[in-house]
This record gives structure tokens, C-alpha cells and sequence, in this order.
């Protein structure tokens, strides 16, 4: 258990580190609230130095290449909320965060856009057999001819999952002039006048172009098959700019060297190289009409700056008003900042009598509470808790060393 007797510090002096070249909007958004006690790094971390560097830090943020284990977590109690300026979150030990009443923050929706606009540019570039002819022009070889080029107007493009990317593909594609059907798990929203199929074997056998948008879980591994793709229409293109996993990349591969499919664009694999020194090893390297990117599919500029900004945001929120909202460990509570009084925050065991004993503790204090905030998820309950009046620094720092001495407490602070 963590309990550390410091006393609350102004958030200008509150420690920040940043690591792996984090995009400049975020520190501009943290400097734009007040927090200048901001460090940057432009690599990355690993456990010792991370512990290390840690002791004094109150909100970390990193990317995809520094690891947060249990033990970073243990040995790190003034640590407050991680910040992986990413979508993905698994470099970072959720359920210890979660244990130790550390909330960690992402940017789910950033490079949505990056994403849809890839795939609709590759769907065209697919259809005119635009790689090959650049190719052969590169190596002198002009190619004049219609031969295999198509418009994709008129087409159907089959959507498989058909959540935040696959339904903006959906708007571009329809604007371009495509029929638009999808396939997801669950009941969507539609958009535009695109149309649910009943399966995916129904979405394969009406699909001109397959783009596939679903997340890797155990159900999407080698979700598209030899049987799948034998069911696609002969001159189909599959698209997978989602995860390597959901495509069986052999059986795709067999598919294109027997003209069954007229092409594909690949962003992801079942093994991909873990840094630009390695060489990239795939049966897809020099098929025909294959498009073959490192998955970049969401990386632009504008994804990044637009990450950078938005998780800064979330810790801000986190820090100033005590909300926690996108954190995906965390209970989830949304607040209005308090009019007057003073705000404190516990993160409790989740266990029954914990919440009496914190407002006891504030009665005790005789301290009327004027609004009080509290979820809970899996081991924690989050609190937060106004009072009516205005609590001076140094009485609130005693209530906070007060509730941090309570059993439940994992931990607490006020918000000056
Ligand atoms: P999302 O969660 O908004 O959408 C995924 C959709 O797939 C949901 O509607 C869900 O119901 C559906 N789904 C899940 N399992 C399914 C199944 N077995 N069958 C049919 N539908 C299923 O996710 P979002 O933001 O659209 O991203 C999709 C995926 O794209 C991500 O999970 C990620 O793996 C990948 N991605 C790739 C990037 C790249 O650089 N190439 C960048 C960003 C995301």
C-alpha cells in the first residue's frame, strides 16, 4: 500500500515527464494550464532508469516503446497517471495501475482519419493497377493500357467492422461513389446509405474491395482464411490495414499468385520487424499489385499532434478537476469544477463501508459536504468530494494525511 506523507504541491511545481519525443501539443496544452515543471525526453526508458527517474514524477507520459511493469509501478508511489500518448495501451500493466489507483490515459480516435484516408487512396490506386505501372515506369517500361484499370465508382466496398474507422471510410467511399456494406458483431449506427450484411459470407460474396477495420481479439485471429478468401469474388482486393493477425497471410499470399485476387494492401502483418534497421520478411514481398506498408496506416503529423493534445488534456482534467473520464482502467467519473469549497479526491478499496468511513471522517472534521462523486470498477472506488466551505492549505493537507490513514485508502489529495 502507498501512502506518502508529502504534502500537496501547486501544480506549477507538479513534476511532468514526457518520453519518446512526445509531439509538442502536449506540452504546449500543459504549459497552457499552468504546468511548467515539464521534462522531455526523446527516448525511451527501461525499468531501472525508469524507477529511477520516476521518484518525483507525478503524471508520465510515453508511447509505445517504454514498458511500465508492476514492478515500476510498486516502486514509483508518487507516480499519479500515465499518459501513453497511443492507441494502444499494453505497454503499460493495466491491472497493477488499476490496483494502485493509477489511471492510465490513451487517444482512442486520433488517427481514425489517417487511417480512412489510406485505405480509400489504396482502394483507387488498387483498381488502376497504379503501383505495377509505377513500378515498371521506375525501371523504364511505359504501359500504356486500360487493361485491369477500374473506376471505383459503381463498386461495392465490403467493411468488416464497421466502428470509428470503418464507418469514415464508409462517408469517403460513398462520396467517391461506392456502395457501401459492412460487417460488424454488433448493432451500428448507419451512416449515409450503407447497408448491414447478415455474415461476413454474405459481405464476401457481394464485395468488390474487402477492408478490414476490426480490433485483434480471439475471435478476429485468421478471421479471413484460405475458405474466407475463396469465398470473395474471383478479381477481388482484400484490404487489412487493422492487425496482422486477422489475416492468414499464406493462404493470401496463394490467392494472388493464382489470380483469384486482383490485388491487396497490407499495413500489417503476423510479424513485423520491431525497429527500421530489420529487414522485412513476408511470402507478399514481390507479388503482383500488392501494396505493402509498415503500418503507417495512422501515422501522420496530425495524428500525432492531435494525440499529444489530447492526452495532455486528459491528465490536465485529471489533475485540476479530478476527472477521469477516457481512462481505461479506471471508474469512469466526469465533473463539473467546484464553484466554491474545496476538492478531494481518495482512491479506496472497493469494499463495503469505505465510503461511510471517509464521510465520517469529514463530519468529524466538521465539514459539511456539498457534492460527492463515486464509482467504482473491479478493486478501486473512486471519490471525489466537495466541501461547502473553503479549506486553507495547510488544514486540508492535515484531512489528507487524515484520510490516507484510513484502512481503505489507496490514495488521496486535495486539489488546490
Ligand atoms: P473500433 O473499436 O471503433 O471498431 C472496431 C469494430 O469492429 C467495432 O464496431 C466492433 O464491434 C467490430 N468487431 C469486433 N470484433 C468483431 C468481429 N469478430 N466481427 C465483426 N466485427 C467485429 O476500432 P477502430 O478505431 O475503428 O479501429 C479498428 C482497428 O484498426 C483497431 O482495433 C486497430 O487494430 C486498427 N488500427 C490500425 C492502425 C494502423 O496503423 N494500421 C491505426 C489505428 C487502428
Amino acid at each position: 500500500m502507498r501512502k506518502i506523507a508529502n504534502p500537496s504541491v501547486p501544480k506549477h511545481e507538479l513534476k511532468v515527464l514526457l518520453l519518446e519525443g512526445i509531439a509538442d501539443t502536449a506540452s504546449a496544452q500543459l504549459a497552457l494550464n499552468g504546468y511548467r515543471n515539464v521534462e522531455r525526453l526523446k527516448t525511451a526508458l527501461d525499468e531501472e532508469a525508469l524507477i529511477e527517474r520516476l521518484q518525483e514524477v507525478r503524471f508520465l507520459g510515453v508511447r509505445s516503446r517504454t514498458r511500465i511493469t508492476a514492478r515500476v509501478l510498486d516502486a514509483c508511489p508518487r507516480l499519479a497517471a500515465i499518459g501513453c500518448f497511443s492507441v494502444g495501451v499494453n505497454q503499460v500493466d493495466l491491472d497493477a495501475a488499476h490496483r494502485l489507483g493509477v489511471p492510465v490515459f490513451n487517444a482512442p480516435f486520433s488517427n481514425t482519419r489517417s487511417v480512412a484516408e489510406l485505405t480509400m487512396a489504396e482502394i483507387v490506386m488498387l483498381m488502376r493497377r497504379t503501383f505495377p505501372r509505377a513500378q515498371a515506369a521506375h525501371e523504364g517500361r511505359w504501359e500504356k493500357s486500360a487493361a485491369g484499370s477500374f473506376e471505383v465508382r459503381g463498386k461495392v466496398l465490403g467493411v468488416v467492422g464497421y466502428g470509428n474507422i470503418g464507418s469514415q471510410l464508409a462517408v469517403l467511399a460513398e462520396a467517391m461513389g461506392m456502395r457501401v456494406v459492412y460487417y460488424d458483431l454488433t448493432d451500428k449506427l448507419r451512416h449515409g446509405n450503407t447497408e448491414p450484411t447478415e455474415s461476413l459470407e454474405a459481405l464476401l460474396a457481394a464485395a468488390d474491395v474487402v477492408s478490414l477495420h476490426v480490433p485483434e481479439t480471439p475471435e478476429t485471429r485468421a478471421m479471413i482464411g484460405a475458405r474466407e478468401i475463396a469465398a470473395m469474388k474471383p478479381g477481388a482486393y482484400l484490404i487489412n490495414n487493422a492487425r496482422g493477425t486477422v489475416v492468414d497471410i499464406d493462404a493470401l499470399a496463394d490467392a494472388l499468385k493464382s489470380g483469384h485476387l486482383a490485388g491487396a494492401a497490407i499495413d500489417v502483418f503476423p510479424k513485423e520487424p520491431g525497429a527500421n534497421t530489420e529487414t522485412f520478411e513476408s511470402p507478399l514481398r514481390g507479388l503482383d499489385n500488392v501494396i505493402l506498408t509498415p503500418h503507417v496506416g495512422g501515422s501522420t503529423e496530425e495524428a500525432q499532434e492531435r494525440i499529444g493534445e489530447e492526452v495532455a488534456r486528459k491528465i490536465v482534467e485529471y489533475s485540476d478537476v479530478g476527472s477521469t473520464v477516457g481512462a481505461v482502467n479506471f471508474p469512469q467519473v466526469q465533473l463539473p469544477k467546484q464553484p466554491t469549497g474545496t476538492r478531494f479526491i481518495q482512491v479506496q478499496r472497493n469494499l463495503p463501508g469505505e465510503l461511510g468511513r471517509l464521510n465520517e471522517l469529514f463530519a468529524k472534521n466538521d465539514l459539511n459536504i456539498s457534492g460527492q462523486y463515486y464509482q467504482t470498477q473491479g478493486e478501486i472506488g473512486y471519490v471525489v468530494l466537495d466541501s461547502e466551505r473553503d479549506v486553507a492549505p495547510q488544514a486540508a493537507d492535515e484531512i489528507v494525511r487524515q484520510v490516507r490513514a484510513l484502512d481503505g485508502t489507496i490514495r488521496a489529495r486535495v486539489l488546490l
